[in-house]
């Protein structure tokens, strides 16, 4: 399937939802954030914070620990929140009900 693995449905990761997944060794958080899903390194690029553990501020994910934010399309870290510093983005596609990632 080009590298793509399904790691969830659609009906599980509903709107304002995170989970973490491990793919090939790579913890990373899936979410949905109004609709669009996205995939992110997990680990913050701070202090280690775990990401799905946080929360969505408009398309942003807030980190739990000291409150990075990172776009959930490019993985950059707000100019509010230069603590933070990019984190990788991975290729998310739907299928029917699935949910896939690309690590
Ligand atoms: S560990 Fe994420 S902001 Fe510090």
């Amino acid at each position: 399937m080009n590298g793509f693995v399904k790691i969830a449905t659609t009906d599980k990761l509903t709107p304002g939802k995170m989970i973490t997944v491990k793919i090939n060794n790579v913890e990373v958080v899936v979410g949905n954030n109004n609709g669009n899903y996205f995939a992110m390194e997990e680990i913050c690029s701070h202090e280690g914070g775990p990401l799905h553990e946080g929360y969505f501020e408009n398309s942003f994910v807030v980190c739990p620990w000291h409150a990075a934010k990172y776009d959930v399309k490019t993985g950059k870290a707000d100019a509010s929140t230069p603590w933070g510093k990019k984190q990788k983005i991975f290729q998310v596609k739907i299928e029917g009900n699935d949910i896939l990632v690309k690590v």
